[in-house]
């Protein structure tokens, strides 16, 4: 475990770039430092592997002061990731990967094979091998960054902004990568980011750190969102604190029903029996075709093509509330369709029963933090 204890960074020329920090890093986790520009995030990472010294204060790598290892010993320990990627231009891909294991003394067909596997692992194509940096995208670069540091399976990761340079769609990529990278290998990855949603996607930990390198709050993605600590933090977190809290909360509980929904072949008498002003009209095998008004469908001659659309359907359990809300917010008939992993219908909400579940998770949330409170 990586603890940081009343650390501060004064550099020579007065700027105290982090005040008095303390943060315990869990193993095997992601910890997220984020905050705005200036406020010392790199500092802090850079502290972790010495290329900064601390001014006061110690960091303690499983209980021994890190000044205490040759400074080789601890930077092999840890890998580190910047913002794009900081490949070495005159090296092919392969070549940049095996940097740290040739390093390391690994003959040239060990390393290039590690290499190769980590392509795979980042989701690289094994034809990109022989290019140079300048011949990949952003995205493709910041892969070639992670498997990089991975080379020689340190089992801890300094990632400073490394997916900021790139564009929303391929970031969110790169997230849920490192996400199940972090599943399969377990690596212990100190994170800095100024994006507070990248902070919520990745982090089980995340610090909210100020201006001046002062913590604001240190806790569970979940618990700043229902519980900031000041008006910084709350600020920092944006408007939608309420609706991305949602996101935590599980879509299972809620309740479905199942008389609003008929098959295409539906004989009038069920038409008829539907109360509901409109029906959620599904294929042979359970799959949603669209919603239709009561009045204007007409048994045994069903317009599929005059269907209303269903929209983007959630599955309970997999899905949480925010999802089940937004799907709901889209429906041209304010109700959310729920599937199974095969697509097919399990029934639908609506907005008014997602919105009595969202004030009654609330409600729960509230309740869990006064109980942690007293
Ligand atoms: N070598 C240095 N000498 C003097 N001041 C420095 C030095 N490096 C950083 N600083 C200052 O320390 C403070 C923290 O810098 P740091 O780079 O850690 O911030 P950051 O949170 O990573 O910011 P950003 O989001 O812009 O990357 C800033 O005020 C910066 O100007
Ligand atoms: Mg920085």
């Amino acid at each position: 475990m990586i603890r940081i204890d009343s650390v501060t960074k004064r550099y020579p020329d007065g700027t105290v770039a982090v005040d008095r920090l303390s943060l315990e890093i869990p193993d095997r986790s992601i910890t997220v430092l984020v905050g705005p520009s200036g406020c010392g995030k790199t500092t802090t990472l850079r502290m972790i592997n010495r290329m900064v010294e601390p001014t006061e204060g110690t960091i303690l790598l499983d209980g021994e002061d890190s000044r205490r290892q040759p400074v080789t010993t601890l930077r092999r320990s840890m890998g580190y990731v910047i913002q794009n990627a900081g490949l070495f231009q005159h090296r092919t891909i392969v070549d940049n990967i095996a940097t740290v294991p040739r390093l390391l003394g690994w003959g040239r067909q060990r390393a290039r094979e590690r290499a190769a596997e980590l392509m795979e692992r980042v989701g690289l194509d094994p034809s990109l091998a022989k290019r140079y940096p300048y011949q990949l995208s952003g995205g493709q670069q910041q892969r070639v960054g992670v498997a990089r540091a991975l080379a020689a399976d340190p089992p801890v990761l300094l990632m400073d902004e490394p997916f900021s340079a790139v564009d929303p769609v391929v970031r969110k990529g790169l997230q849920a990568e490192l996400l199940r990278i972090q599943d399969e290998l377990g690596k212990t990855i100190v994170f800095v980011t100024h994006d507070i949603d990248e902070a919520i996607t990745l982090g089980t930990m995340v610090a909210v750190l100020r201006e001046g390198g002062r913590l604001a709050q240190y806790a569970p993605p979940a618990d700043l969102l229902s519980n900031p600590a000041d008006g910084f933090v709350e600020d920092f977190l944006g408007a939608d604190r309420g609706i991305r809290r949602l996101s935590f909360f599980p879509s299972d509980a809620l309740e479905l029903t199942t008389d609003a929904v008929i098959p295409a072949d539906a004989t009038a008498a069920r038409i008829a029996a539907v109360e509901a002003p409109h029906l959620l009209v599904t294929d042979a095998d359970g799959r949603p075709l669209g919603w239709a008004a009561r009045e204007e469908l007409t048994a045994g001659d069903l317009r599929t093509d005059r269907l209303l659309p269903y929209g983007r359907p959630f599955v309970p359990g997999a899905d949480s509330l925010r999802v089940a809300l937004d799907c709901a917010v889209l429906s041209p008939v304010g109700r959310a369709v729920a599937v199974d992993g095969h697509g097919r219908v399990t029934g639908v909400v609506s907005q008014q029963t997602i919105g009595e579940a969202v004030r009654a998770a609330h409600t729960a949330g509230r309740a869990d933090e006064q109980k942690v409170a007293g």
